[in-house]
Formats: structure tokens, C-alpha cells, sequence
């Protein structure tokens, strides 16, 4: 299993040091939470490691043999690293099934639409898509689903991936996967993650409920002001006085 670390990342957005020198290993098989203020630099951190822009200095180590100062989004699947959005990333115009299909079938979008989907695709798109409650709505275009809904598409596009053999998915990172759901969404996502888990997968969650960052962190990561001022075990994490500190103010 490779293990993901980072040596030093930084990413300033003019005068906001967004991600001020982070390194950081993750724990294979493991489920890493990622916590912090609002504008502690979390998303930045996840979107430096699957190459949503650049970051400015610093080293991602993936394994032992691959060390990256440039991580493109494309090189992804390559690397068995997935993840989610805060803000949620679909396929707007495409009905809900395609959402799936696309990302089993092809690396090609444009391609995936014109290739004779096999019973093979289909079936891992009907699970996935029953997984999670959304297979009634296979045909409604994903912009037409409610906001939970489309939180949940997101979850089962991972679960496709997960279950194309043709992949090696290895790690997953989830951005605020729980905001905003009703407590069945939050139990469908919660058995996901669990899910991951046991089948060996490497998780990084970022969170801002405590409970579940509790209920389902094996190890905790807190980011202040972009840089990471405590770790460990959930409990050890969350009962450091600068962490209070950071959350509660001075
Ligand atoms: N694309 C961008 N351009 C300019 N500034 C940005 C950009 N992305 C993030 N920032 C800034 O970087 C800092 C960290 O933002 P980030 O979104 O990573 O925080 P976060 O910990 O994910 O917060 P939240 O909990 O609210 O999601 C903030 O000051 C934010 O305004
Ligand atoms: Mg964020």
C-alpha cells in the first residue's frame, strides 16, 4: 500500500499563506481527520494534493518511488488516489447513471459517451447507485437533485471507482462529505468511510463536526492559520489547549 506524505507544502494566495509548510504522513488503511477553523487552509491542503492548482515549494511523496512537486489532476487514477468537493464537482448536464459510468468507463469524458457501456460498468452503476439511494433517479440530470442528493452522487462516483477492478484505488479524501445532510445521508457516507476502511483504503476526512471526527478518525490532524499545530488520537487531538485555543479564540 503506498503511503501518501508530504514534506513541507506551501501555498500562499497573495499575502494569505493558505498552506504555510505542512508535512505530513498519512496511516495506510487508516481513517486520517482534518480539522481546523474555517480558512485554516484544509481544502487548500486536499487541492494541493490532487493538483487542483500548484503548490508553491515542497515535496508529495506517494510510495516510495514517486516524489512529486507537480501533481496533475489527470495523473490521479495513475496514482490510485480519489476524493470529493466541499463545493460538489458533477457532470451538471448529464443524467445521474452517466455521472457514473463516466468515470468507470473512460478517462476520456467525450469518449465515455460514445462507448457501448458493458453489463460490467452497468452493474457496478446500478450497485453503487442503489448503495446509496439514488437509483430511482438514474435518468434526472444531476443539477435537477437536491443538494443532499448530489453530496450522495459524489459518495457512489468514489464506490464506482472503488469497485472497477480495472482501478487500484488506494486513497480517498473527503471534503465536508457530511455538511448538510439529513441523518440517513450522514449514515450512509459515515458506512462508506467505514467501508473504505476495512477493505484497507487510506482516508483523509476533513470535518468540522467533532462527533463524528470522534466516532470515525483513527488519527487527527488539526490545521491553524496553515500550518499543523497538534495531532494524534482524536482525544489527544481535540484536548490540546492550542487547539481549544484555535477553535474558541484566545
Ligand atoms: N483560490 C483561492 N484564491 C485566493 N484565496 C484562497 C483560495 N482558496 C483558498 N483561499 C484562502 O486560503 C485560506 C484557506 O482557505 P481554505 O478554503 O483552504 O480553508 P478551509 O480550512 O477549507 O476552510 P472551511 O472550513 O471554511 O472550508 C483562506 O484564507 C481562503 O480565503
Ligand atoms: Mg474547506
Amino acid at each position: 500500500m503506498p503511503i501518501l506524505r508530504t514534506e513541507n507544502i506551501q501555498k500562499h494566495f497573495g499575502g494569505v499563506k493558505a498552506v504555510d509548510g505542512v508535512s505530513i504522513k498519512l496511516i495506510p488503511g487508516k481513517i486520517t481527520g482534518i480539522i481546523g477553523p474555517n480558512g485554516s487552509g484544509k481544502s487548500t491542503f486536499i487541492n494541493l494534493l490532487t493538483g487542483m492548482f500548484p503548490f508553491d515549494s515542497g515535496t508529495v511523496y506517494i510510495g516510495e518511488h514517486t516524489s512529486l512537486t507537480h501533481i496533475h489532476p489527470y495523473d490521479l487514477p495513475d496514482f490510485g488516489i480519489s476524493r470529493t468537493f466541499q463545493d460538489i464537482r458533477l457532470f451538471e448536464q448529464m443524467p445521474v447513471l452517466d455521472n457514473i459510468l463516466v468515470v468507470i468507463t473512460s478517462r476520456h469524458v467525450i469518449g465515455s459517451l460514445f462507448e457501448r457501456h458493458k453489463k460490467y460498468h452497468l452493474d457496478i452503476a446500478e450497485k453503487v447507485l442503489k448503495h446509496v439511494g439514488l437509483w430511482e433517479k438514474r435518468n434526472s440530470l444531476a443539477h435537477d437533485l437536491s443538494y443532499g442528493q448530489r453530496k450522495l452522487l459524489e459518495i457512489a462516483r468514489i464506490l464506482a471507482l472503488n469497485e472497477d477492478g480495472d482501478g487500484a484505488l488506494h486513497t480517498v479524501l473527503f471534503d465536508e462529505p457530511f455538511a448538510g445532510l439529513f441523518p440517513e445521508m450522514i449514515k450512509i457516507v459515515s458506512e462508506t468511510l467505514s467501508l473504505l476502511r476495512t477493505q484497507g483504503k487510506t482516508v483523509v476526512l476533513v470535518e468540522h463536526n467533532m462527533d463524528i471526527i470522534r466516532e470515525l478518525s483513527d488519527h487527527v490532524i488539526v490545521l491553524d492559520s496553515g500550518k499543523v499545530i497538534a495531532e494524534g488520537t482524536p482525544a489527544e487531538a481535540l484536548s490540546q489547549p492550542n487547539v481549544i485555543e484555535a477553535y474558541l479564540g484566545k
